[in-house]
């Protein structure tokens, strides 16, 4: 039931001060309009189970958290531009068809490692996403407020219905394949060699039109199926957005198209894994490294009991230099256990540290190298590289260092605009997306 979390242990639950407020908040999102149907999570799952049987490559990008105050039509217009360009490359550069799936309209809860942080010799509750309190050093700003809950549905609501325009209103319709190239970009080198890219794609059409083929009459020319996706962390939320399906009468976290648990709430006995082993929509769980290989298979029996292709997809998040000790051991047990589960790599998370300053930082290339490590572990063990999982923007920020622009550590303080971790810019992430396209051929 969706309620069935509330009996278990729930990890990085905030201490809301006032209960009532918070039962009220929920209960208004329990009577709002769901955010994505049922047969669209259904959808999404039947294309995840192409990317667990190896016929597709699965893109999942965005922010680490959306935030209030970065709200606009622009954010969000450059940040899908740069997932167009990176899926526009992996999907022409390999013939591999791309499933595109956003950290977005709705990726606003952070797990903490402490629940305290002290700043300027007082102590506060951490930041745990804009849903729940302002990260504002402030008593004020950092005490938790139901109401946030509300409004972080409605951007939800907004940014989706701005993305759905985009993907299926012409924006991203193959012959734009220019303008998704932002002038910071095209000055780049990745930006001219994506210039000579499009221009291969508009060949490539212009030929297809000269054959007597009707481009107008494509539909899935002129489209794209984008997906919505966040971390499953808020647990009263997530089951406040979750209604039955009438047409199958099962249940569905209409929050967004696919759900991920996080490393650090994945206890198989815990409520975040009892709450996704309930509802019918694809969920992920993060995989971080020390794990045990027959926990693994535990919970993909809690998650996917009827080893359906799609349902479940693990991402690898190991740190560069341990993925071949770390992940060897998972990918033959879970092969071993018949789960036909997708498995993606998140090289962000294992290689993050704090910069000078104190800034959170992480390098381009050991971001590339744990990729690299990730795609050999998996063909020396037979295993599909399913798909990539980065955070990114479409801003041209200074958060992750390296990189052909080679951002150096004196340089982050200069457009260092993240909320929470920081995000590959857009010629990184363009970098990323033809190497990982060399790596697939
Ligand atoms: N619909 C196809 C797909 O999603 C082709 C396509 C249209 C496309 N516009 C795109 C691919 C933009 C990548 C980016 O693959
Ligand atoms: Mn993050």
């Amino acid at each position: 039931m969706p309620s069935s979390w509330r009996e278990r242990p729930a990890a990085q639950q905030p201490d809301w001060p006032d209960a009532g407020a918070l039962e009220r908040a929920l209960k208004t999102l329990s009577t709002l309009p769901p955010l994505v149907f049922a047969g669209e999570a259904r959808a999404l799952r039947q294309a995840l189970g192409r990317v667990a049987t190896g016929h597709s490559f699965l893109l999942q990008a965005g922010d680490c958290a959306e935030s209030f105050a970065d709200f606009t039509a622009d954010s969000i217009r450059d940040k899908l531009k740069v997932i167009l360009q990176m899926a526009v490359v992996l999907t022409y550069g390999t013939g591999v068809p791309v499933v595109k799936v956003g950290r977005i309209a709705g990726q606003f809860a952070k797990p903490r490692s402490a629940d305290t942080e002290v700043v300027g010799g007082v102590t506060l509750p951490s930041f745990r996403g804009h849903n729940v309190n302002d990260d504002a050093p402030t008593l004020e700003g950092r005490t938790p407020d139901p109401g946030r809950l509300i409004a972080a549905y409605h951007q939800s609501a907004a940014t989706l219905n701005l993305l759905r325009a985009f993907t299926k209103g012409g924006f991203a319709d193959l012959s734009q394949v220019h303008t998704w190239n932002q002038e910071f970009v095209a000055t780049s080198s990745q930006g001219r060699r994506y210039e000579a890219f499009a221009g291969e794609i508009d060949r490539a059409l212009r030929f297809m039109r000269a054959c007597g083929i009707n481009l107008g009459g494509e539909q899935s020319l002129h489209q794209v199926d984008f997906w919505t996706s966040h971390e499953a962390l808020l647990l009263g939320y997530e089951e406040a957005m979750t209604r039955r399906d009438s047409l199958t009468g099962d249940w569905y976290d209409t929050s967004a198209h696919l759900v991920w648990i996080g490393e650090r709430t994945r206890q198989p006995g815990g409520a975040h894994v009892e709450f996704c082993s309930g509802i019918a929509n694809p969920v992920a769980a993060k995989v971080g490294p020390g794990g045990r290989p027959d926990d693994l298979v535990s919970l993909c029996d809690r998650l996917d009991p009827q080893r359906l292709p799609g349902r479940l997809t693990l991402v690898s998040r190991m740190g560069a230099g341990n993925v071949g000790k770390e992940l060897t051991p998972l990918l033959r047990a879970v092969r071993n256990s018949g789960h036909p589960v997708v498995w993606a790599c998140d090289p962000m998370h294992g290689n993050t540290f704090n910069g000078p300053g104190g800034r959170k930082t992480r390098r381009f290339e050991a971001v590339m190298a744990e990729i690299g490590e990730f795609f050999a572990v998996c063909r020396a063990e037979g295993v599909w590289p399913g798909g990539v999982h980065v955070e990114l923007t479409g801003d041209n920020v200074t958060e992750c260092l390296g990189g052909s622009e080679d951002i150096a550590a004196d340089q982050l303080e200069l457009r260092y605009t993240t909320t929470c971790d920081p995000r590959l810019n857009a010629r990184q992430s363009l970098d990323l997306a033809f190497q990982v396209a060399e790596l697939l051929r």
